[in-house]
Formats: structure tokens, sequence, C-alpha cells
């Protein structure tokens, strides 16, 4: 019987990782729209549109790859270009940009000459999250495709799409033919269409991107003196030798903040080695009101967080009355349920969350009106129940380690009551 809760345990931990409660229908889709045929193939526009609220695609940017289903090539592309061109030796006039059987793809960077330039392309890989941003949640770029088929009977869709945005984490299914995308003349008063239309739908699962966790929570509050600090090693102590402390004279030196290719941080020494830290202050106590104060602070030198974003879960957002200093945007995942919101920075303000060191932070305050029937410092209430930021969740400290309000006696069982009935409800559902 144990091991049958434990594997049932096992599963629920597993789905839960790979599917984001807070965001149950966040996807990034790609389409390709063919809006012509040429002599051996196609000319294809490939829109990527994050349709994920809170979770954007960070510099360095995205790489998407296929496989051809048969021997095509890559003649040209505008507004991204392949890594690599692949052998090309069977070309005698005209040479492919590519005809690697497996292209990866990179978007430009910014500034590239106007005639290379595609609408919404060029952008190092950037792409903003739908609910923080929708107009910069697309990236395109143009492919002209040889050697393929040029009608929507013989054209072959690309197989095994991956998508890494910047690090692993994303999975696409199969490209699959849908409805022929329409198109607005600029007067809008024609529409055209594409010739043929395909989509890939990629999801993200935090566990496929790491092993663990990326930030984590912190949280203190007015009435108890008691700070209570992210776990030890929460992101992991294997870096524990390569930290450096904040008074170090390396961070002196020239360079050292400069971005690695493989995106290796340079971390302050802290004891949970946590690149991101999340700080929930308890703050203030009125009648009808009471106020929070939430910072968050950086200790990877060799990151400047932009476009960040940060999403709490707490049965009291629902009665946010004002949030200083940051946007805020409730988001309702499912209908009747309103307990969950999302900051981010203020555009040109604070929306870069400077590398570790004496800029690497920012904070808010928020102030919330009390719902009578539920509202309590006790148990832990006023301290939230989820926290992400950039889309990767945060570990919450131990809840028996929360600062409580003196003489009220903790209940100690209520979390193995919570686990015992999460478990058998676990087990019911799933028989
Ligand atoms: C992708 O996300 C959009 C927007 O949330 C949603 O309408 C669509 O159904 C999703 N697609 C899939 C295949 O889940
Ligand atoms: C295909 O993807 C586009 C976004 O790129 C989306 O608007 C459209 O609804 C998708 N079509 C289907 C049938 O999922
Ligand atoms: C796609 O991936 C599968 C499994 O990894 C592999 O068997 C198949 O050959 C790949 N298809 C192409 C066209 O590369
Ligand atoms: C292919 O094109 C023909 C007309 O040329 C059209 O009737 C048919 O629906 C198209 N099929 C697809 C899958 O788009
Ligand atoms: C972060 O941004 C600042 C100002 O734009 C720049 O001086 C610094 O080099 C950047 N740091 C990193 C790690 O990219
Ligand atoms: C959710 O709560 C916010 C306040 O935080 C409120 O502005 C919004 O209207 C609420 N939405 C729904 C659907 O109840
Ligand atoms: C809090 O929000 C809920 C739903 O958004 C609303 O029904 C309730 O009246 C609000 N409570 C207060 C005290 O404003
Ligand atoms: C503050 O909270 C801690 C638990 O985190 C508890 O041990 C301590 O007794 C509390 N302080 C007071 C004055 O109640």
């Amino acid at each position: 019987m144990r091991s049958v809760v434990l594997a049932f345990v096992f599963v629920f931990v597993f789905r839960a990782a790979a599917y984001d409660s807070l965001d149950p229908n966040g996807n990034i889709t790609i389409k390709w729209d063919i809006m012509s045929w040429t002599a051996d193939g196609y000319v294809a526009v490939v829109t990527m549109n994050n349709f994920q609220m809170y979770r954007h695609i960070m510099s360095p940017g995205w790489t998407l790859g296929w496989a051809w289903a048969k021997k095509e090539v890559i003649w040209s592309m505008v507004g991204a270009q392949t890594t690599e061109q692949g052998d090309c030796s069977k070309f005698k006039a005209a040479i492919p940009h590519c005809c690697k059987k497996t292209p990866t793809v990179v978007d430009l960077l910014p500034g590239v000459p106007y005639n290379q330039q595609y609408a919404n392309c060029c952008k190092g890989g950037v792409v903003a999250a739908w609910g923080q941003d929708p107009l910069s949640s697309v990236s395109a770029f143009q492919v002209s495709v040889g050697q393929a088929g040029t009608s929507n009977k013989t054209v072959k869709l690309p197989k095994n799409f991956t998508l890494l945005g910047p690090g692993p984490g994303y999975t696409c299914g199969p490209a699959k033919i849908v409805p022929s995308t329409t198109f607005l003349t600029p007067d809008k008063r024609r529409k055209t269409q594409a010739l043929m239309t395909w989509n890939v739908t990629c999801t993200y699962s935090q566990f496929l991107a790491r092993k663990n966790p990326s930030c984590c929570v912190s949280f203190s509050s007015f009435y108890n003196e008691t700070i209570t600090p992210c776990p030890s090693c929460t992101c992991g102590c294997q870096n524990k030798n390569s930290c450096v402390k904040s008074d170090s004279k390396i961070l002196t030196m020239a360079g050292v903040n400069t971005p690695r290719k493989d995106n290796a941080p340079l971390l302050q020494c802290t004891h949970h080695m946590c690149p991101v830290r999340v700080h929930w202050h308890v703050k203030l106590n009125y009648k009808d009101y009471w106020r929070v104060k939430i910072a968050i602070t950086n200790f990877n030198y060799r990151m400047n967080y932009t476009l960040w974003s940060l999403v709490i879960q707490h049965p009291n957002l629902n009665n946010v009355t004002q949030v200083f200093s940051f946007d805020y945007k409730p988001l309702v995942p499912y209908e009747s349920i309103n307990d969950t919101g999302m900051f981010y920075g203020m555009k040109y303000y604070n929306d870069l969350l400077m590398e570790a060191g004496p800029l690497g932070n920012v904070q808010s305050e928020v102030l919330l009106q009390k719902d009578k029937n539920t509202f309590s410092f006790k148990q832990g209430w006023a301290f939230p129940r989820k926290v992400y930021f950039n889309g990767d969740e945060c570990m919450l400290p131990q809840p028996d380690a929360y600062p409580y309000l003196p003489n009220s006696a903790r209940q100690k069982s209520l979390p193995f009551l919570t686990l015992v009935s999460c478990v058998l409800l676990v087990i019911f559902t799933a028989w």
C-alpha cells in the first residue's frame, strides 16, 4: 500500500511540474503560412506567438529547430538566419542559405539593415509574455524553401520541432494543417489568405528546464521580528565553490559582468545559492486594509533581467486596492478563482532588474482590502501560496518556519493533515 501511495505522489508531483496550473492554456504557437509557390518549393512566413501569460523568452533569445521531411533546402531567409549552412557542395550556380537536414534558426539582432528585416523580427530572439505586452509577444521571419513540394498536395510538413528559449524546457508537438490564415489588406477593404497554413504548439515544463529551482522566497512581518530565510541550498549548492562574496576584489575587474555563451551565472555567495530571491514583508495593519512590501533581489553578477515578471498566488489578491511602483494585472486562470496576479516592472522605470550589486533589486508595496471573512495574520495566512519569477516557480520556506503572531499557538498538525488529504484526493481522483 505504501508504495502505491508513493507512486501516486510521484505521479502527482511529476504532473504538477509538467503542467502550469496558473497558466493552463499557456503555449508558444509557431505558425507557417505559405504565401507563394516557387519553381521548386515555396515561400513561407513563420510566426511565433507567445501565448503564455507571464513567461517571456529572455535574452539571448529563442532557437528554433526542425527536421525536413525530404531533401528540402533553405534558399534564403529574411529576418532570421540559420546558425550553420551545412554541406551545399551539390549546388553549382546558386548556393542555398542552408542545406542541413535539421536547420537551427535564430533571430537577428536589433539594428540590422532595413532590407534584411521582416515585420516583428530582429529582436535578438526576445519575445514578451502575452499577459505583459501582447504587441511584443510575437516574432516572425520569412523563409524560402527549395526542393520541396510545390502544391498543397505535395508539400511535406517539417518534423521534430524543437524550441529553446533560451534554455531547455519547451516540448513541441507535431505540425498540424489548420485553416489558412486570412490577412486584411492595409486599407482593410480586402482579405487575402495564405495558400496553406500549419501550426506547431510548444509547451513549457520547469521540470524539463532544470532540476533545481531558480529562485526562492523569504518572509518577514511587522508582528514578529524573525525573518524567515530562503531554505538553505534551495537552488543547489554544487556551485558553492565558485560563488563570490559581495566585497570580493574580483568584482572590480573589467569584464566580470559579461554574460557567458553558456549562460553560466556568477553568483553572490548566499546560503540558498539562488540567482533570485523574492522577499514578502507584511508591513502594516490598518482597520480595513493591510500593506505588503515585495522586494526582488538579483544575486547573479552576469544577468540583467529585462521584462522580468513576478506571479503571486494569495487569497486576498481579489481585493488589491493599489500597487505602488510595479504594474499589476490579475490572472484568472479559472473563472471562479481570482487569487493570482502578475507584477512586472514599469516601462523605462524598473522593468530592468539589474545585475547583482547595489542596483540589483526592485521593490514595491501593495495595499489590499481585508476580506472580513477570511483575513487573518494567523497560521501564515498573510504569506503567498505560490510565487513565480520569470515563469519559474520559486521555493517557499517550510510552513513551520513562517513568522507567526506572538501567543498564537500554531497547529503543527495542519500541514501533515493537508498532505494526507492531498494524497487521498490524488488516489481517489486517479481511480
Ligand atoms: C495555445 O494558447 C492559446 C491561447 O491561450 C489557446 O487558445 C490555444 O488553444 C492553445 N493551443 C493549444 C494547442 O493548447
Ligand atoms: C494557429 O496559430 C495561430 C497563432 O500563430 C493561432 O492564431 C491560430 O488560432 C492557430 N490555429 C489553430 C487551428 O490552432
Ligand atoms: C524525428 O524524431 C524521431 C525520434 O527521435 C526519429 O525517429 C525520426 O527519424 C525523426 N524524423 C526526422 C525527419 O528526422
Ligand atoms: C489544397 O488546394 C485545393 C485547391 O487548390 C483546395 O481545394 C484544398 O482544400 C487544399 N487543401 C489543403 C489541405 O489546404
Ligand atoms: C546590465 O545593464 C547595464 C546598463 O545597461 C550594463 O552596464 C551592464 O553591463 C549590464 N550587465 C550585464 C550582466 O549584462
Ligand atoms: C480580480 O481581482 C481584481 C483586484 O485584484 C479585480 O480588479 C478584478 O476585477 C477581479 N476579477 C474578477 C474576474 O473577479
Ligand atoms: C473582495 O473581492 C471579492 C471578489 O472580487 C468581492 O466579492 C468582495 O466584496 C471584496 N471584498 C471587499 C471587502 O471588498
Ligand atoms: C516569531 O515566529 C517564530 C517562528 O518563525 C517563533 O519561533 C517565534 O516564537 C515568534 N516570536 C514571537 C515573539 O512570537
